[in-house]
């Protein structure tokens, strides 16, 4: 058995972390299904939050190795949180149903109360508008993949656009690319950050981390000066569901930007279109059939990747 670990942060990754699920991932990758390396474990999927991929690919990444499952898909009614059971109590008590536990929740930090008390291996798979590391984990990936195939150049930059303030997934992957992009040889040439809302500026505790050069691009990083140098553009929603709800219904504010078809002709034929998905409006389906977007393989490298991290947690070979 491995040393017991969680995974709260995209921090909690060392060096050797990743290149063992890079590894791993790319041979999942055609065979995601009839391994029993879990055979006889347990676990538990507990989400407070909706969830269509990060849900599904734990699952299937569960059951295509071999472990089985024990789901919780609506822990925030379904569980004793709608008594106000602690974070605390909650993870030493689902803990000790399970081999591993893997929860996403509604506020920010509370990941790593549960972890706090977990007897088993933890995985936050997103909290509140912190983090997710396991979605940062299938970016880094495919970022990864894109220069194997020749599809980006090592050397890179990368635009985030959208919700940078409150997207979790560009706080876990803005902190795993600063700290091992140098490790896997890929040099990032610049961060910017920008989006057309008040929310495009990551939060200080993300941007204090990055060590190289990091420019705050405002809605000017869509023009088409900015597109020709980007090599990576890292697109994200609105997050509305964050919202003050007795004045803007969720769903209601659809993001104030679009990026279609017409963008694309700017973008360098060198480069790769990435968003974590659920879209809304931000991201043109008139964008799905060119050969840089990217944000379908994207996902699809979620249940090789997750099945990589649960071998490492559980196994740890
Ligand atoms: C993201 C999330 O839940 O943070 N979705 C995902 O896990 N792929 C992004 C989002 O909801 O916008």
């Amino acid at each position: 058995m491995p040393q017991l670990r969680h995974i709260v942060s995209a921090d909690d990754f060392t060096t050797q972390d990743v290149e063992f699920i890079l590894d791993k991932a790319m041979g999942y990758k055609s065979m995601m299904r009839g391994s029993n390396i879990l055979a006889h474990n347990i676990i538990t999927c507990a989400f407070e939050q909706p969830s269509t991929r990060t849900w599904s690919s734990f699952c299937a990444a569960a059951l295509g190795l071999g472990a089985s499952v024990l789901p919780i898909p609506d822990a925030g009614v379904a569980s004793s949180f709608a008594k106000d059971e602690s974070f605390e109590d909650t993870g030493r008590i689902l803990s000790a149903n399970c081999d591993l536990l893997i929860m996403r929740l509604k506020e920010s930090g509370t990941a790593a109360r549960v972890a706090s008390t977990s007897t088993v291996p933890f995985i936050n798979a997103g909290d509140g508008t912190n983090e997710h590391p396991t979605q940062a984990l299938l970016d880094f990936f495919t970022i990864w993949e894109a220069i194997q195939e020749g599809q980006i150049p090592r050397r890179l930059r990368i635009h985030f656009f959208g919700d940078n303030a409150r997207g979790r997934t560009v706080h876990s992957l803005a902190l795993m690319l600063a700290k091992h992009a140098s490790s896997f040889d890929i040099e990032i040439r610049s961060m910017s950050f920008g989006g057309s809302e008040k929310h495009w500026i990551p939060p200080a505790h993300v941007t204090n981390r990055l060590p190289m050069e990091w420019t705050p691009g405002g809605n000017r990083l869509l023009d088409a000066d900015a597109l020709t140098q980007c090599e990576v553009l890292y697109l994200t929603r609105d997050q509305t569901e964050h919202d003050d709800k007795r004045i803007i219904p969720v769903g209601s504010a659809g993001s104030s930007f679009v990026f279609s078809r017409s963008q694309t002709m700017m973008m360098p034929s060198d480069s790769i279109i990435m968003h974590p998905l659920p879209r809304n409006s931000e991201l043109s389906t008139s964008v799905d059939t060119d050969p840089r977007a990217w944000y379908f393989k994207q996902a699809d490298n979620g249940v090789p990747v997750r099945m990589a991290l649960l071998r490492l947690l559980l196994r740890g070979t």
